[in-house]
Order: structure tokens, then sequence, then C-alpha cells
């Protein structure tokens, strides 16, 4: 569990750099780092850049969880220099929260098919075409190894506010 930046931090807007070496030990060291951390603070994902380092390296996972069954699970997925292509010119408009800007959500615009490459941790290749909320979780910590935070894509900013008035509910 590592302190992750929060939007105001410069380093949030820098352009991370590819990861050159593979399956080396400070490479796994920093991937269970960052795991533990998105776990811990229940992230669907997590980018290098979001706890300082400025490598093009990005996790997601969505768990199985019983309160929401309904909701699409995706496997534990580390991503190492993506290269991200939408299938499609189609782009749909859902909520989205993030790590360094908590409490807060905001309606983006994503591409909602969308083939992703790179590499895991070991070096394998990695090719998949996902849709929905993958695609958009995918292009989300992506925007990240970008200096780019999803504020900056909301088409209309009357979109975006704290998770607490725009979701009220039985607490
Ligand atoms: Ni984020």
């Amino acid at each position: 569990m590592i302190d992750v930046l929060k939007m105001g931090d410069d380093r949030l807007l820098e352009e991370a750099n590819p990861v050159i070496e593979f399956d080396t030990p400070q490479l796994h060291e920093l991937v269970s780092c960052m795991i533990d951390t998105m776990r811990a603070l229940n992230g669907a994902g997590l980018a290098a850049p979001q706890i300082g380092v400025g490598l093009q390296l990005v996790i997601f996972e969505i768990a199985e969880n019983p309160r929401y069954p309904d909701v699409e699970t995706i496997p534990l997925t580390v991503l190492i220099n993506p290269v991200l292509s939408p299938l499609s010119e189609e782009m749909a408009e859902d909520w989205e929260g993030c790590l360094s800007i908590p409490g807060m959500r905001g309606l983006v615009p994503r591409y909602t098919r969308l083939r992703y490459r790179g590499f895991d941790a070991c070096g394998n290749e990695i090719d998949r075409e996902v849709s929905g909320f993958h695609a958009r979780v995918v292009q989300h910590e992506c925007d990240h190894l970008q200096g780019i935070l999803y504020p900056m894509r909301i088409a209309d900013l009357r979109n975006f506010g704290f998770s607490s008035a725009l979701f009220p509910g039985p607490a």
C-alpha cells in the first residue's frame, strides 16, 4: 500500500516512459505494490504515474461482488506499454471516478469497442478485444500514461461533482 497522488500534483500530468526491461524483481515489486494499493482502496484500476512512477504500466480488475451481481467482471490485468485501437467510432458516456480524485464522479465519453495490446510483467504479449465497461476502464487507465485525467474529457462540466451529491442514497 502506497500513497496515491491527488489531482493537482504535476506528476499526474507527465507522459510516462515505456518499460524497457521485463521480468525483473523491481518490476514485479512495483506491480505487487500497485495491486495491494488498488485493492486496499477498492479501485477498479491504477496507473504507475498515480504512485509517482513515470512508466507505461497500468493494472485493472473488477472482481465478482455479490452486492453487484450484474456488474461485468474483469480479470486482474497488468498491462505494460499499451497500444489502444478503437474498433469503431461509436462512443458512449458513463460515470467514472479516479483514486486521484477521491469522492467525485464525472460523465465521460469513451469508445465502446476497443482492441488493446501490450505486455504483462513477464513480457508475455497481451492482445484483447473488449467492449463496454472493460473498454472504458482501459481507456481511463491508459489516459493516465499521457497525463490525462478524466475531468479533462468531460463533455459538459455540469456532469462533474461529488458522488454524495450526484448519487444521494441510503448511507
Ligand atoms: Ni484514474
